[in-house]
């Protein structure tokens, strides 16, 4: 499998067939995306919440790939009445796809759509996928319960937000690893505004200090599982 950073919370994932997830694709719009949706194609898209950083460019992708959403119901809904194939899920649940299995995670956050609708509570998800395991937190706060997220499930691969401001900053982001415990952490949802800068070095460091390991990946870097 290997995992594409395409910067803020959007990542590529390319199983070992060759199918591909997108998570939040968030690039026309992200000053730091090295690629436009143009430039994408996508068998799934895997949605965290409603906001316009997180769907993104979803439908403009969709209109051209035909991609399966997998989403939380409300959100799943809206795809649909969009005219989009979606799979309606929700928190604490998993399904077992093509590609691997899918389980929907707490995350404190809100979620509207762009225009304004309700869109269901915001999640994380764990991926199990080619025999690793993923979490992607979604935007959210540091909460106690990611510790239980990674005992039921194992955790390769964190992808963590610490730009701070609507989501963790470094200091919870690291406690949120000590947390979950996963074999390595990667920062997201940093240095695309202002707002959120942050310096993804000190993470790292935050992260070794606590005797665990992180990989900062480079806007467009893509990593082998
Ligand atoms: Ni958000
Ligand atoms: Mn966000």
């Amino acid at each position: 499998m290997k995992l594409r950073y395409f910067s803020h919370s959007s990542f590529q994932i390319t199983t070992d067939s060759g199918l591909v997830l997108l998570i939040d694709p968030f690039l026309d719009d992200n000053p730091t995306s090295p690629v436009t949706s143009e430039e994408v194609t996508a068998d799934f898209i895997v949605l965290t919440h409603g906001h316009g950083d997180h769907l993104g460019d979803g439908f403009k992708i969709a209109a051209r790939t035909d991609p399966l959403f997998i989403c939380v119901n409300e959100l799943a809904n809206y795809c649909s009445e969009k005219g989009f194939r979606a799979h309606n899920m929700h928190i604490g649940g998993s399904y077992g796809f093509d590609f691997g299995s899918l389980k929907f995670t707490i995350a404190h956050h809100g979620s509207m759509t762009p225009d304004n609708r309700y869109a269901g509570e915001p999640a994380g998800v764990v991926l199990s996928i080619d025999g690793k395991t993923i979490y992607h937190t979604g935007d959210t706060g540091l909460f106690y319960d990611m510790k239980l997220i990674g005992e039921m499930t194992p955790l390769d691969y964190m992808l963590v937000p610490i730009g701070d401001n609507f989501t963790m900053g470094i200091t919870d982001a690291v406690k949120a690893v000590e947390l979950a415990n996963p074999n390595i952490a990667i920062p997201m949802h940093y240095n695309t505004f202002p707002v959120i800068e942050a310096d993804p070095q000190e993470f790292k460091q935050g992260v070794e200090s606590i005797g665990k390991q992180a990989v900062v990946l480079e806007f467009g870097e893509e990593l082998v599982l």
